[in-house]
């Protein structure tokens, strides 16, 4: 009998769009790593045999990603949290440990931060403005306030308030969010002031042809980010190009988190060059 290859894989409902196995079996490839990364589409009552095996000695997992909707449940699975993950209190990335140990940690933050970087984007003494208030908020927001190249401004409005309310005082425990302003209309955020404007919903996925902000409002001194990638140009990045302002889609950020994923459950730095190969492999598969 051979030994079932070392499995990573990713954890959520739905996954079957997930571009995850795409770019971690391209860099497992790349890195000559004998290592398959699954889909694992589990329901909520899924959850608990699904953590109950992973204690298993002979399980093949040794590590995973969290998405929608249980990167904050699995917290409560897991024996140990990285200092982020504790303050952003969202996972998406577990290492399982020799032991049977599971620790998890949260990429999504840094991930955004290093396609800031990428895009030449300093965050120091910049005017932000972001739409939503989902599990995408939460990290990026909680690394936002923790850098030291502290934003002037973070202003936050979501469909439901209360609910970008609730994201702010929980991360409060955690950090200063004193830069930090919940807005009730989407006229108080500022647009036409702003240096970047973030989206975090799901408007331009669900509706290519939908945006929630008026175009004339963006101008070309800004960054305008879209966290969507499919499609590539969201109505409110096009509308954004029209206006002249620089603009990214979300492929980079999920790049940037997929590969410090790797990086966890590998415990070493991915070689540039897998890294360019499984870039490729993404603006192409996308
Ligand atoms: P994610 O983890 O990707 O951020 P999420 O937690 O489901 O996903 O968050 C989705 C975000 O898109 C939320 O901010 C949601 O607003 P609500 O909190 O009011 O639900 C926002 N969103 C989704 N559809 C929207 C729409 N039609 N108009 C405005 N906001 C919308």
């Amino acid at each position: 009998m051979t030994a079932e290859k070392s499995t990573y894989g990713i954890i959520g409902y739905p996954v079957e769009h997930s571009l995850s196995p795409l770019m971690h079996n391209t860099a497992f490839k790349e890195l000559g790593a004998d290592a398959v990364y699954k889909l694992f589409p589990l329901q909520a009552d899924e959850l608990d045999q699904f953590f109950k095996d992973l204690k298993d000695k002979n399980s093949p997992i040794f590590g995973l990603n969290v998405t929608v909707p249980y990167k904050e449940i699995v917290i409560e699975h897991v024996d140990a949290l990285s200092p982020f993950a504790k303050k952003a209190m969202s996972v998406n990335t577990i290492v399982i440990d020799e032991g049977r140990n599971l620790t998890g940690f949260n990429t999504d933050g840094p991930g955004f931060l290093a396609h800031l970087v990428e895009l030449q984007f300093n965050t120091k003494g910049k005017r932000i403005a972001i739409l939503g208030a989902g599990g995408t908020t939460r990290s990026i927001l909680a690394s936002l306030c923790l850098i030291p190249e502290r934003p002037e401004s973070i202003k936050i409005y979501n469909r439901t308030v209360e609910k970008a309310k609730q994201l702010v005082k929980d991360l409060s425990a955690h950090m200063d969010v004193s830069n930090v302003e919940v807005e009730s209309s989407i006229d108080d955020l500022n647009i036409e002031l702003s240096d970047l404007l973030l989206n975090t919903t799901s408007v331009g996925l669900k509706d290519p042809d939908d945006c929630l902000v008026d175009g004339e409002l963006i101008h070309a001194d800004m960054l305008v980010y879209d966290v969507v990638y499919q499609p590539a140009e969201t109505l409110l990045l096009k509308l954004a190009k029209q206006q002249g302002a620089k603009t990214a889609n979300g492929l980079g950020m999920l790049f940037y988190q997929g590969m410090l994923s790797l990086q966890h459950w590998a415990g070493q730095e991915i070689p540039q060059d897998v890294k360019d190969q499984v870039r490729k492999a993404l603006e192409k598969g996308r």
